[in-house]
């Protein structure tokens, strides 16, 4: 089975990003696919310029779903909803999508063999260097009932200093380091030693992983 699968892409099938940006673009691609493959957390790519169709699963995903990376790659996360599914927490999730926000919500999904699972997700976007919506990030996690886990994910998060409480809460928004380093007054370099501290701190292996916690607990 393979860790990872990518899809790829035929530029002329997506509504591309302009010419000039499309290298940084597939590099932001790159990085995004990088960062989930050792992650222990099931965890999703989607391509928000192209409806949230999956672009990369990880190995956590596959164990999870049931499913191969390639049966899924190009389909929208919805496959995994069913009847019992609860329409406000879908609902939410439309929302946040459209929006452009993080949300995190817990909901009835249904594995490859239909056996159902509550399923704790959390989506947080990804903008590009130009502002525009370009992917989102997921992560999903099979929990018994609801278990959104507020408290246990703020004391989690009262560990760290105020300054990497900062720099994840706007990489929660989706903000990229350049623009992180801006509205904070900081240079990239401290941008990335913070997430690099942070990640540590918290004692997960990616930066998604962080962001889960952040989103679950509201900030
Ligand atoms: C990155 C990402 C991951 C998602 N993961 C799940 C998931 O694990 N389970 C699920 O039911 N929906 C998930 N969704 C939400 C669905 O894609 C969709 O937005 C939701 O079903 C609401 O839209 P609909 O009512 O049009 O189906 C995810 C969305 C995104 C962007």
């Amino acid at each position: 089975m393979p860790c990872l699968y990518v899809q790829v892409t035929d530029p002329s099938e997506q509504m591309a990003p302009s010419t000039g940006s499309a290298s940084r673009h597939e590099r932001l691609r790159e990085e995004l696919i990088r960062s989930i493959r050792h992650s222990p957390l099931a965890t999703i790519v989607t391509d928000a310029i192209a409806a949230n169709a999956i672009i990369a699963v990880n190995d956590a995903f596959e164990r999870l779903s049931g499913y191969e990376a390639s049966e899924v790659i190009g389909r929208n996360c919805r496959m995994l909803s069913g009847a019992e599914t609860c329409p406000a927490s879908r609902a939410i999730l439309r929302q946040a999508v459209d929006a452009g926000r993080p949300a995190f919500v817990t909901l009835v999904n249904y594995r490859k063999d239909g056996q159902p699972f509550q399923n704790a997700v959390m989506i947080a976007p990804v903008y590009d260097d130009n502002g525009i919506l370009a992917f989102f990030l997921g992560t999903q996690l099979i929990v018994d009932g609801e278990t959104r886990n507020l408290a246990k994910a703020n004391a989690r998060l009262a560990d760290l200093p105020p300054q990497q409480l900062r720099v994840l809460e706007e990489m929660a928004r989706g903000r990229r380091h350049a623009e992180i380093a801006k509205k904070l007054g900081l240079s990239i370099k401290t941008v990335k030693m913070h997430r690099g501290a942070l990640v540590k701190r918290l004692g997960v292996q990616t930066s998604t992983e962080a962001i889960r916690i952040a989103i679950e607990a509201g900030l």
